[in-house]
């Protein structure tokens, strides 16, 4: 065979390449189907002789013609067009599928024409929604199983120290009662501390936004947390004094106050935290970082911090929703927030938001 040319068009071959092809395949000339193969024909439940002289818009869903239109338009004018792209097809018993489409312009009998290939998605697209639907179900599953874990650890705590109290009602020991009633006092502020956390957690209320200067939120926020830096965490500050952003000062500050918080918990034997915030170069953003030189986090939990109630913590410590609350923060800002840790040696939280 000659290496140039494969095969000319009249060739056997290349007709039997385009009538066998997995893809349907049609040719519009202004806007009737003047080729089609049997696969084109079979997607939308036609024979291939029906097809012929059919419009092309009557294999289009109608919601989706005038998009499908302007691209047909645009690519016979050679203006700028998705070369690929999705809509929803229509069969002849009147069924809608989904179509991956990709066509280009070609010289049909002497004019301007579309050779049009696709794609029946139908069957993927179905799976791709349920496993979508799926997640969805077994995130908030997780999540009430949390809800429900975390609630249930201290109404079990109360239920069995009032069981105490009842019991030890007419002893003597007055101390040993008022200890009981003080656990019950401790365990209703946990709870309350949960609710609290899913408050936050669930606000989706507009953000009180305003223009502050960034230097007087970390100040307030180390002031706010002073008594829980233990002496032997040293403290490196290195914040801008002119970035000024339009952020809700107190969700901000709490977003601080969390990433704080975690750094001085990972340095039980002390250590280094270190603030540091600066203009982002190229975007018209500015960053802060929190940094400790603490336990830090493996691989396999980095995938894991921000979800809720995950926590390596003693159940008195930790809801493991701090993270979770600060990546919900993060993104009402337009914003991202990134990690990186090694074992061992510490970790490092960045944060970076949009400017005035
Ligand atoms: N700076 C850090 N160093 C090491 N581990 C961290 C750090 N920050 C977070 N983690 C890990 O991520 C987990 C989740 O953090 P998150 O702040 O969401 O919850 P928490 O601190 O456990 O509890 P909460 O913040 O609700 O009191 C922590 O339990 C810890 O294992
Ligand atoms: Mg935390």
């Amino acid at each position: 065979m000659d290496k140039e040319k494969p095969f000319s068009k009249s060739e056997p071959t290349f007709r039997s390449l385009v009538e066998n092809s997995l893809t349907g395949i049609y040719i519009n000339l202004g806007g009737a189907i003047v080729f089609a193969n049997k696969r084109f024909a079979d997607i939308f439940g036609y024979t291939v002789d029906e097809v012929i002289g059919m419009n092309y818009l009557e294999f289009v869903h109608p919601e989706d013609r005038p998009k499908v239109e302007e691209v047909h338009r645009k690519r016979l004018k050679d203006e700028a067009a998705p070369p690929e792209y999705e809509s929803r097809g229509l069969t002849k018993d009147g069924r809608t599928i989904w179509i991956n489409r990709r066509n280009t312009r070609i010289e049909y009998e002497g004019k301007p024409a579309i050779l049009g290939n696709m794609v029946d998605i139908t069957q993927q697209k179905r799976l791709r929604e349920k496993l979508v639907q799926m997640e969805k179900l077994a995130s908030l599953g997780t999540f009430t199983a949390g809800v429900a874990h975390e609630l249930n650890n201290p109404l079990n705590n109360i239920s069995s120290s009032l069981q105490i109290i009842l019991e030890e009602w007419d002893s003597e020991d007055d101390e040993f009662k008022k200890s009981l009633i003080h656990d019950v006092e401790n365990q209703v502020e946990r709870g309350q501390n949960i609710i609290k956390a899913l408050f936050d957690f669930s606000r989706t209320d507009e953000l009180d936004v305003q223009e502050v200067n960034f230097h007087d939120v970390v100040e307030q926020a180390i002031k706010a947390i002073q008594d829980k830096i233990p002496e032997n965490v040293s403290l490196d500050i290195e914040v801008a004094e002119d970035i000024q952003a339009s952020i809700s000062y107190e969700h901000v500050q709490q977003v601080l106050i969390n990433l704080i918080l975690n750094a001085v918990q990972a340095m039980e034997n002390g250590g280094k935290l270190r603030i540091a915030a600066y203009h982002e170069p190229t975007e018209n953003n500015f960053c802060f970082e929190v940094g400790d030189t603490g336990k830090g986090i493996d691989k396999d939990a980095l995938n894991k911090i921000f979800d809720p109630f995950y926590t390596t913590k003693e159940p008195s410590k930790g809801t493991g929703l701090g993270l979770s609350i600060t990546h919900g923060i993060v993104q009402q800002h337009s914003g991202r927030i990134d990690v990186s840790s090694q074992p061992g040696e510490g970790s490092n939280f960045i944060v970076c938001l949009p400017q005035v």
